[in-house]
């Protein structure tokens, strides 16, 4: 495995990981990958490492280029493991390199791996020369971590973004300019959706800090880079932290009998007659980080569970969990069920109270709604949205 040039003496030296399926509850249908870029200049800087068990592949691809007992800096953008995992490996080849981090990620790395490392602590507006280059420092704490700061080389115009703007996708290519935009801009708004989307008021903040800088290329920590669309990753940003909804409705649902479901498609008829963009999500069938996507500009949320003996099916009541540690409470809410006896359809208001939703409607049917019973509910329904 080699390192990938992708500017002047700046190489991609990190790893792919086709093969995971599950980034702690994100499903990663198109894998990922941990980037890392090395800087070949009067002190030889490695930006980020990688996930710990993919160390190998991030030192053989350094050893293309150069000793890796030969690297003076290391930026630490981010603690989190996947890009911090490979740093005690680093450190073995050269107990005295300088890792350069914000105050938060010098905390982050003491508490992580509990190792006496030379820190150069930098905060915002701090520059560090490393040659013909220079290093600025931008802190964007919170997005997504306490610890997260971009790094910018004004010389050849390179945002270091660590997470902002990846995406899980893993891929030969390094930049979009290699890959199928319509994908990577998919992935980077799943992205966004599981990962950025509680921390949108950070997210305007940090924006309008690299709003500030001269970008040629955004170096991201996974998936690819950014070369041609810059303006439209950014302007993607900007959309999806600024909490703007569209006519548009995601029903969720789990179904045991298929009453929920009836009622699901009532709801749906429903939104339908008022020209809504719906999306439909059996739970059965689809995966919430999926949902968090669809979810990131609709307008609606509809959620319906059937009553399992004295609760709500432990799927809905897991996306509903997911849901409330992601969302915002820019959406109006419906939840809706069957029961048979002991209803407690209320459990998903109360998730919705706690998510910060406007509770539209709670549909309630007792067993099996007929023909007559689901189009009252879609009547009922779009009195409530028209
Ligand atoms: Fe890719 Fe927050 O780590």
């Amino acid at each position: 495995m080699k390192a990938i040039k992708i500017s002047d003496n700046i190489y991609w030296v990190g790893a792919i990981d086709w093969d995971v399926r599950n980034f702690h509850g994100y499903l990663t249908q198109r894998g990922t990958t941990y980037n890392a870029y090395l800087i070949i200049d009067k002190k030889i800087t490695l930006i980020d490492t990688v996930k710990p068990v993919f160390t190998d592949q991030l030192i053989e691809r350094i050893s293309s280029v150069i000793d890796p007992g030969k690297i003076d800096f290391l930026v630490s953008n981010h603690v989190e493991m996947d890009h911090s995992g490979a740093i005690p490996a680093i450190m073995k080849y050269n107990p005295g390199v300088e890792i350069i981090t914000c105050p938060n990620g010098e905390k982050g790395l003491r508490t992580h791996y509990k190792k006496e490392w030379r820190f150069n602590v930098v905060n915002t507006g701090d520059s560090i020369t490393i040659g013909d280059r220079s290093l600025q420092f931008v802190l964007t704490p919170m997005v997504h971590w306490p610890d997260n700061m971009l790094t910018y080389i004004p010389e050849q115009k390179i945002l270091f973004s660590n997470d902002a703007f990846g995406q899980h996708y893993a891929s030969s290519g390094r930049f979009d300019d290699e890959c199928p935009l319509d994908v990577i801009m998919e992935e980077a708004k799943k992205y966004y959706a599981n990962i950025v989307l509680p921390y949108s008021k950070q997210v305007q903040k940090a924006l309008s800090e690299a709003s500030k800088l001269d970008i040629e290329m955004i170096a991201t920590s996974h998936g690819v880079g950014w070369k041609k669309n810059i303006e439209k990753i950014l302007s993607k940003y900007e959309e999806w932290s600024s909490n703007k909804t569209i006519k548009k409705v995601v029903i969720i649902y789990d179904t045991m009998w298929k009453s929920t479901e009836k009622i699901a498609y009532a709801i749906h008829d429903a939104f339908e007659s008022q020209d809504y963009q719906i999306v439909m999500n059996n739970l059965q069938h689809n995966h919430i980080s999926d949902i968090m996507t669809e979810l990131i500009d609709a307008e609606y949320i509809c959620v319906g569970s059937p009553t399992l003996n004295k609760n709500i099916m432990p799927s809905i009541a897991g996306f509903l969990t997911y849901l409330n540690g992601l969302a915002s409470g820019n959406k109006k809410a419906i939840s809706f069920g069957s029961y048979g006896w002991g209803e407690q359809i209320k459990k998903i208001d109360e998730y919705f109270k706690n998510t910060g939703f406007e509770i539209i409607e709670s549909v309630k049917h007792k067993y099996i709604p007929g023909s007559e019973d689901l189009l009252r509910i879609k009547n009922n329904i779009i009195e409530k949205i028209k």
